[in-house]
């Protein structure tokens, strides 16, 4: 069987951490795309002098030039400007709506039957863009935002409890914004709900912790925003897709009806396999965490509609 093949939209910090990852777990050859000269070739070049050392043979190549993503089977778009300190993700629309319009006519003309992986902030709206502008349907479009946050959120209460992060389950939901959702009721450690583990003033701590940890992150990095974990987060959406896993993983992807949500890219529970987004879970939210899905989904109207005044569409 001939190996799949990854284009990388944007070969910045995310695109050149995805890279190492999907040659290292020897997921296909990776393909990476940048309109910087250069800077794809150079890392692609440095990435190679690893394979032999780390026993990788996918192949890895750089380019500014579209024809060579030819037939990838995934695509994963970083391309854009990412957050400096005292931005919002919403702070980076006008720039990255423009970027992604481009990318898409890039993926339609040259990669039309690949599974869509979008990154670039503000999520919510860049993958809506995304959607539109490249007519796939929705099954094959779908937003990296919910494994991130979960994972910040397991993260952090391995480190409360002492306990391995393998131990932890966790689900945060809704726009990938700092009004997301960390459904507490979800979280289980051991099999044990975690509200038996912590006190609830310390979970709302920690819940506003893994709200503020991208934020936490740009503070500290001063020039760009969190790298290795969106990178392991779209990787691992990249290898359910390609492995048919059929793993539940909470994404963004496009709703027409659950949730009592109809035309907006929002984070559920899916379930993601060799046909991309082949399902959405619909689970019972209790009133508290469905009030804060939907003060959540407010903020995300919010945003669609300023990308789609900057877009120039009704
Ligand atoms: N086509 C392809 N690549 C582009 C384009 C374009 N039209 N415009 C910009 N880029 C490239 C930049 O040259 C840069 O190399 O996108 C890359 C972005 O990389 P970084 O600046 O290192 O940003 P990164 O940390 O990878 O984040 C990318 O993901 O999480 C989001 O908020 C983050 O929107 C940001 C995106």
């Amino acid at each position: 069987m001939a190996r799949k093949k990854i284009a990388l939209i944007g070969a910045g910090n995310i695109g050149g951490s995805m890279a190492h990852l999907a040659l290292l777990k020897g997921l296909g050859d990776v393909v990476m795309f940048d309109v910087i000269e250069g800077l794809p070739q150079g890392k692609a070049l440095d990435l190679s002098h690893a394979g032999p050392i780390e026993g990788f043979d996918g192949n890895v190549i750089g380019t500014n030039k579209y024809d060579d993503i030819a037939g990838a089977d995934v695509c994963i778009v970083t391309a854009g400007i990412a957050r400096k300190p005292g931005m919002s993700r919403d702070d980076l629309l006008g720039t990255n709506a423009k970027i992604l319009t481009s990318v898409a006519d890039g993926i339609k003309k040259h990669a039309p039957n690949s599974f869509v992986i979008v990154i670039t902030n503000p999520l919510d709206a860049m993958v809506t863009l995304m959607q539109r502008a490249l007519g796939f349907p929705k099954n094959r479009v779908v937003g990296q935002s919910g494994i991130l946050d979960s994972s910040r959120y397991r993260s952090f209460i391995a480190k409360e409890l002492n306990v391995s992060v393998k131990s932890v389950h966790a689900m945060v939901l809704g726009g990938h914004g700092d009004d997301m959702v960390p459904v507490r009721s979800s979280c289980i450690v051991g099999g044990v709900p975690v509200e038996k583990l912590i006190p609830a003033k310390r979970l709302d701590e920690i819940e506003a912790r893994v709200r503020n940890a991208g934020g936490e992150v740009v503070a500290l990095l001063k020039t760009g925003s969190a790298y290795f974990s969106p990178a392991s987060a779209a990787i691992q959406m990249t290898d359910d897709f390609l492995f048919d896993k059929k793993e539940i993983l909470p994404c963004a992807a496009l709703l027409e009806g659950e949730y009592g949500v109809s035309g907006y890219y929002f984070c559920v529970p899916v379930m993601i396999g060799a046909g991309g987004v082949e399902k959405v879970i619909d689970i019972n939210l209790n009133a508290a965490d469905k009030k804060a899905f939907d003060e959540s989904l407010s903020h995300v109207k919010d945003i669609v509609q300023a990308m789609n005044r900057v877009l120039g569409v009704a």
